[in-house]
């Protein structure tokens, strides 16, 4: 193949800053994408590409045949923004108050837009074909499992799945392609305490939950400094404790609730059991009765070595060696994992921090912005990426 995908790239560079900026400034939360996905059909369209709308409700997918029978790569671009007020002063804020592209998926957007029109354009010189997937409500980690319901895995069945995320943690020109886990399964504990509710004044009396759930908060600090295997990585966090409305009340019951993060699937079972055997053994020792509840919400996302080994080579060509990392992983979590399941893949990060001009908030800040040279880098990678793993 000789296409040039960083002077493709480099040549739709003001497209997608227009359309990125239009996107930031109409900002959508998660399942309410209608402007955006809208946009997003009418460009796919126009592009000739086949397009499916309401996929995951405001999911949208486009199917793009190349020239001979090949392989199937799905590509993944998320498109929901944040409930947060933007706090920047450029010319392209959000216009709708309390909702801003905090993270950059309308980077993503733009992104995964200029790799459909780069890949259409050469269609005739592909093998294989591409499904551009356009996923809604990645923010709740609901969006993806929603596509997948819709059978977005189906007909055709991907044979990679590979995606991006802008990076602010890194500067721009540095791509991090990760073999292996790089982010978390990510689960919600939740922690019902029962005890017996009675006077402040005569706790002989009562059975009380606060006493219980404060041993509770403690106790669960030893799952990972001594459950968790000393090189493997997990995080149990409390988020939100609730009891109690008066000073001279003991109340009837406590409720707590966090989140589980981890890499590998015996670490989540095993904090699982965990948190299980310590809650209900510890409020019952303090004579209260403690019920667990965990939601599983997104697995992690494993990358697999030879897709991504193919990654970092397309990548190091584009940005130089010297700016390839491998190092990139996180507690974070991301939905992008359910188009992995059982899927050889790769999701990998593009710097897009520039501290002198001071796009480097971290994401989900108020002032989070990107610098806008990332686009025209990650949608050359993820062109390219797509076109290569087509030939098989
Ligand atoms: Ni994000």
């Amino acid at each position: 193949m000789s296409i040039d995908f960083r002077s493709e790239a480099q040549s739709l560079q003001a497209e997608m800053v227009e359309r990125r900026r239009d996107l930031h400034r109409h900002p959508e939360l998660a399942f309410q994408e209608i402007r955006t996905s809208g946009i997003v059909a009418a460009v796919l369209h126009d592009l000739d590409i086949e397009v499916q709308i309401g996929i995951g409700k405001t999911g949208v997918v486009g199917l793009l045949e190349g020239r001979h029978d090949g392989l199937t790569i799905l590509v993944r671009a998320d498109m929901d923004a944040l409930p947060v007020q933007e706090a920047n002063q450029t010319d392209y804020i959000s216009e709708t108050p309390n909702v801003m592209h905090a993270c950059g998926h309308d980077g993503h957007t733009s992104i995964g837009l200029a790799v459909a029109r780069i890949l259409s354009k050469h269609r005739s010189r592909f093998k294989g074909r591409f499904k551009f997937v356009f996923q809604p409500a990645e923010e709740i980690g609901a969006g993806a499992s929603a596509m997948v319901a819709d059978g977005v895995l189906e007909n055709p069945r991907p044979d990679f799945s590979i995606g991006l995320h802008l990076w602010n943690d890194l500067p721009v020109g540095q791509v991090s392609v990760t073999p292996g886990p790089c982010m978390a399964s990510a689960d919600i504990w939740r922690c019902t305490i029962a005890g017996y509710g009675g006077h402040g004044a005569a706790p002989h009396l009562a059975k009380d939950p606060i006493a219980a759930a404060v041993q509770i908060v403690s106790a669960l600090q030893t799952i990972v400094s001594r459950n968790l295997k000393p090189l493997d990585g997990g995080v149990v966090s409390i988020g939100s404790i609730h009891g109690g409305d008066a000073f001279n009340v003991i109340p009837p019951e406590v409720k707590l609730e966090g989140t589980i993060r981890t890499y590998e699937p015996e670490t989540r079972e095993m904090i699982h059991q965990r948190l299980a055997e310590i809650c209900e053994g510890v409020a019952a020792s303090m004579g209260c009765k403690a019920e667990v509840e965990i939601t599983l919400m997104t697995p992690a996302v494993v990358n697999d070595q030879a897709v991504s080994e193919r990654i970092a080579g397309i990548a190091a060509r584009q940005v130089g060696e010297q700016n390839i990392r491998q190092d990139v992983c996180t507690m974070g979590s991301e939905d992008m994992s359910r188009l992995m399941e059982n899927i050889p893949g790769c999701y990998f990060f593009v710097g897009s921090a520039n501290n002198e001009r001071r796009l480097d908030f971290p994401h989900h800040n108020p002032r989070f912005d990107f610098d806008e040279q990332a686009l025209a880098i990650g949608a050359a990678i993820l062109a390219e990426a797509a076109a290569s793993l087509g030939e098989g």
